[in-house]
């Protein structure tokens, strides 16, 4: 382990995720450096305090879920259950969580660069204080995603329905920041080109990948699932990125930023915790840069105008232009407009003024007769994009 200042210096001159970094676990720190690729060992909100203001692009907060246990719990055939009762969960009343809530979010705040997001998981505990306290600190609500189990743990007193879901509200710093990190078009076509929805199935974290110590006991009681972390920092991070996570446990968030190509800041003041993480997190070899690139949305894919089809010698002047049905026919003008009887316009206009409606989509609208075929001119318009030079 490099001394606080060597591994504060090294890891903020670094440009790029490094191959194969050796996580850092760091207790004292020089004030207003953003150490990346690191632990730093203490409370959260003293810590989140000594970071740069702005200098983070995501957070993700697991923090104590008050979960306010009374006594043990047994299952059906007498054995215990392993609950959460750990000291750091426990709060002395409602108004002290609030305090501590509002406390680390108003720091972590403070250090979100002007279009970062945070998330934060809760359950039924402390999720609905944690939203309300959310809003109230400035931060617009983007979604809340329902984390469904799928394989909860069973109601063991029959009294209650199953407990099968967390709760994650994801939010932008305030209502003025627009431009957060989201990869739509990405997200959907992972997901059979159909929209990500706000529920998402997965299972809890076991098997191979839960931590355990040499007595086989588990070494974090709330480790997460690496799936779970890993949508979230595809969906709303980019690689390079830095993603901080104040309660970092068992460094779940490090380790899945690390496989993903982005850089990590843990926050973890239970010594323990922070050195499994920093073995676990020693461990991941990153994906390889193909296997990370995004891929371009269609909002930032390069502008084509119709002309150019024209300039490519892909259409040319005179030919019509139909839509699928073959319902309308349009000329091409030699200055790349449409002319249809005694309409006369962009691709978009005439194929508005064509079907009587609004707006349209001029690309996927109108189509180049080839013999018995239709070829939408997006094909055509792909076909430059795919002849482009790279930037
Ligand atoms: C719910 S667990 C996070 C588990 C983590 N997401 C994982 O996958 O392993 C919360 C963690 O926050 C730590 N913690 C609680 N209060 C803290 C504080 N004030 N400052 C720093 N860490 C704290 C606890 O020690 C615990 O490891």
């Amino acid at each position: 382990m490099g001394s606080p200042r060597t591994s504060a210096l090294r890891a903020s001159a670094a440009l790029s995720v490094p191959r194969r970094a050796i996580p850092q676990v760091v207790s004292r720190r020089e004030p207003s450096l953003l150490v990346r690729d690191t632990i730093l060992l203490g409370d959260s909100i003293a810590m989140l305090n000594s970071l740069p203001e702005a200098s983070v692009d995501l957070i993700f907060a697991d923090p104590p879920y008050n979960l306010q246990l009374e006594g043990a719990l047994n299952r059906p055939d007498q054995s215990l259950v392993d609950a959460v009762d750990d000291e750091w969960d426990k709060f002395a009343s409602f108004a002290d969580y609030d305090r501590f809530t509002r406390d680390w979010m108003a720091a972590a705040q403070r250090v979100m660069k002007p279009n970062a997001t945070l998330w934060v998981i809760g359950s039924y505990h402390n999720i609905f204080r944690v939203g309300s306290i959310m809003q109230d600190l400035g931060f617009w609500l983007l979604n809340d995603i329902v984390w469904r189990k799928a394989n909860p743990m069973p109601n063991f007193r029959g009294r209650r329905f199953t407990n099968a879901h967390e709760t994650m509200i994801w939010a932008s710093k305030s209502a003025q920041a627009k431009s957060y990190t989201f990869h739509y078009d990405a997200l959907k076509a992972g997901n059979e080109d159909t929209q990500v929805r706000s529920d998402w199935y997965l299972p809890l974290c076991t098997g191979g990948e839960r931590l355990k110590d040499e007595k086989g006991d588990k070494v974090h009681p709330t480790q997460k699932p690496e799936a779970l972390l890993a949508r979230i920092l595809l969906s709303s991070s980019n690689p390079g990125d830095v993603v901080l996570d104040p309660f970092f446990g068992s460094g779940t968030t490090g380790a899945v930023a690390k496989r993903l190509g982005r850089h990590y800041i843990g926050i973890e003041r239970d010594p323990a915790y922070a050195k499994a993480a920093e073995a676990r997190i020693a461990a991941v070899e990153p994906l390889d840069d193909t296997a990370l690139a995004i891929a371009p949305t269609k909002r930032s894919e390069p502008r084509i105008p119709f002309n150019a089809l024209i300039e490519a010698g892909l259409i040319a002047p005179g030919v019509e232009l139909v839509d699928a049905k073959r319902r309308f026919r349009a000329k091409v003008k030699a200055d790349g407009s449409l002319v249809l009887g005694p309409a006369t316009g962009s691709i978009h206009k005439v194929g508005a003024l064509a079907q009587g409606l609004p707006a349209c989509n001029g690309w996927t609208f109108w189509h180049l007769e080839k013999g018995d075929e239709l070829v939408v001119i997006d094909m055509l318009r792909q076909d430059i994009r795919a002849s482009m030079p790279a930037d």
